[in-house]
């Protein structure tokens, strides 16, 4: 049995430790704000926080957040206000399809925690995501607004 925090609430799973932490969040927890998308580490639709550091929830087995504290889009605003980063994408319009949005949100926010005034340089060497629509230059406006 392991024991882990998700956005603030206590969580204790004993079921299959090889099981991705992203099927936990969509279908034990039914958070559906994460998503699929390739299931292999590689497009960032799934990303979530595990303390400060923006993880792909497709690729972390359950084994490893015993004592975890995992935050995901439905907890990143507090209380009613939006986080920096939503707001931004809203002011920007950054959305499309909107299907991978809440992982480059995420991915974002954990970003700028790192670098908090960011360089075109340094998003485009940081931030992996993959958007089909490609959102990419307003995605950029919006994380410059969000750093001010
Ligand atoms: Fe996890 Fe693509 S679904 S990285």
């Amino acid at each position: 049995m392991i024991k882990f925090r998700v956005n603030g609430k206590g969580h204790s799973f004993d079921g299959d430790m090889d099981m991705p932490l992203l099927w936990y969040l969509r279908e034990d927890a039914d958070m559906k704000g994460t998503k699929f998308g390739c299931g292999i580490g590689e497009c960032g639709a799934c990303t979530v926080h595990m303390g400060d550091v923006a993880v792909r929830s497709c690729s972390v087995p359950m084994s490893a957040l015993d004592g975890g504290e995992i935050t995901t889009i439905e907890g990143l605003a507090q209380k009613s206000r939006l986080h920096a980063v939503q707001q931004a994408w809203i002011d920007e319009d950054v959305a499309q399809c909107g299907y991978c949005q809440a992982g480059q949100v995420m991915a974002t926010a954990a970003f700028l925690k790192e670098y908090p005034t960011p360089t075109d340089a340094d998003i485009d060497e940081n931030l992996s995501n993959l958007c089909r629509c490609g959102t990419y230059y307003r995605m950029r406006k919006a994380i410059h607004r969000a750093a001010r």
